[in-house]
Formats: structure tokens, sequence, C-alpha cells
């Protein structure tokens, strides 16, 4: 039996994450070291988006986010952008077949309506596709960064009670999180970070607040299956303590959100 097929047996159910969120990074440096354009390496992480998708759904995770292109990514070369337009469109376009036949649904995560008429309608068609499926759960962040949603979640709320439909005075956590563009998704249990920065780049701010980080060399589009499977393994180990002590932890025995 392979080094694969020994890790994810030793996967058992419990002892996986609900939620996985994945800031796919490395594709430009990634094709730069082949001397190819960074587009190239953008393609090829597509196939990385396949094959971890696949093997989320196969585990059996509910949910899998994956940040493919933030609010400050507008900023890139104009070439650059209308690449990666064309590519999120038509990848998502290609793949519905399959994630159709996975059970897989589709969650459109961030400023949707700012993206480019071709890709939005691509992107919105294969939601309404996949609408009906009840295994895992693809968010798919475009356009999409915390300190935007977390801006349209205040302006939300100062309407809301401006209108007289909400009592300043119950603003807590519960409301924020109602109107943030990841509801009703569970919060991310383990955060994935590939490409090897050391940073959150705006992803996630509010809902990572208790999340397990993995940060890994690995560039995006080498991102493979055994490399998942050990990330999955690192979040097996961690004790998650939501501000109690270990003692209490172990007694309770749990390793599930707050
Ligand atoms: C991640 O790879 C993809 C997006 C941000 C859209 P990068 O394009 O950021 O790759 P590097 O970081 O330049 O290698
Ligand atoms: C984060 O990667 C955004 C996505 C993966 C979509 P970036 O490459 O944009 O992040 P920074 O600029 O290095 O922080
Ligand atoms: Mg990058």
């Amino acid at each position: 039996m392979s080094t694969l097929d020994e890790t994810i047996r030793s996967l058992s159910r419990e002892s996986l994450p609900r939620h996985v969120a994945i800031i796919m990074d490395g594709n430009g440096r990634w094709a730069r070291h082949r001397g190819l354009p960074r587009s190239a390496g953008h393609y090829k992480g597509v196939d990385s988006v396949r094959v971890i998708t696949e093997m989320a759904s196969d585990i059996g995770l509910e949910y899998l986010s994956l940040y493919a292109f933030s609010t400050e990514n507008w900023s890139r070369p104009q070439e650059e952008v209308d690449t990666l337009m064309h590519l999120i469109g038509m990848a998502i376009e290609n793949e519905t077949p399959a994630l159709l036949r996975n059970n897989v649904r589709l969650k459109l995560v961030g400023d949707i309506e700012g993206l480019p008429a071709e890709a939005r309608e691509r992107l919105e068609r294969s939601s309404r596709r996949l609408e009906g499926n009840t295994g895992l759960t693809l968010a798919l962040c475009l356009n999409y960064s915390s300190r935007w949603e977390l801006s349209r979640a205040a302006r939300r709320i100062a309407r809301d009670a401006a209108e007289g439909r909400l009592d300043p005075e119950a603003v807590d956590s519960g409301e924020i999180e109602r109107r943030l563009s990841t509801f009703p998704m569970p919060d991310p249990d383990l955060l994935i970070r590939t490409g090897g920065e050391l940073r959150i780049s705006n992803f996630m701010l509010w809902q990572a607040a208790y999340t397990e980080f993995c940060f890994t060399p690995t560039l995006w589009p080498d991102f493979d299956k055994l490399s998942f499977a050990q990330a999955l393994l690192q979040y097996r180990g961690r004790e998650r303590r939501f501000g109690k002590t270990s003692e209490q932890v172990k007694r309770q025995d749990t390793k599930t959100s707050i």
C-alpha cells in the first residue's frame, strides 16, 4: 500500500475538520521556476483545485473554502487579471459535470456582482446547477476580502438599525455573522496556506478566530493529495482549547467548534 493510501486510511472521520479553508498561493512562482509565464501557474493550479476538491468530497469533509481572488488582486497587471477571470469562469464550467456527479454544492463567497459579467454568469449558472446537491460544499472566495465583508456587515447593521429593524443593543457576534458572506457556513477548523508566506492576506479574519493554521512551503500547483493528507494529520495532532485549560479539554474529549 502506498504512503498516500496509508495516510488517508489513518484519517478517521471523527478526527477530520468539518471545514477546511485554503489560501491557494504560489502559482506565479511555480511558473517562474520553470521559465513560464505566470498564467501557466494559474492553469496548473486548476488541476490542484480539482484533485483537492475530489479528495475533500471522498473523505467526507462538509465544507472546503478556496481563496481564488482577493479584492487586492485587482491591482495586478490587467493582463493577469483578465486571464484569471477567464480561467475561473472556464474552469467552473468545465468542472460542473464532475461536481454534479460527486454531489458537490457550490457557494460563491465575496463581491460576486463586482466580477466581469462573463465570469459571474458562468459561476452563477454552475451554482444553480449544483444547488440540489447534498455532499461537500465548495465555497469559492472570489473578489473577497475580510475588510470588504466586515465593512458590508457594518453597513447592513447600520441600515437595519436606522430603519428600526434592529436594536443597536442587540448587536452581538451572531448578528455580525449573519451578515457575512460565508454565512451560514461554520467557521473553518483548519486553514492551510500554500506557497510559504506566513500571513493571512485579508482572508476570513473574523471566521479564523479559533481556526488551526497550517503553513506549507509547497506551491499551490504542487499541492497534492499527500500534502493535503499531511495537513489533515497535523490538524489531528492539535489540541483545540477555545480558552479552556488542557485538563478541561481532555476531560471533555472534544474537538468540535465552540
Ligand atoms: C495565487 O498564486 C493565485 C492568486 C492570488 C490568484 P500567486 O499568483 O499569488 O502566486 P505567487 O505568490 O506570485 O507565486
Ligand atoms: C492571497 O494571495 C490571495 C489568494 C490566494 C487569492 P496573494 O498572493 O494575493 O497574497 P499576498 O499579496 O502575497 O499577501
Ligand atoms: Mg501570491
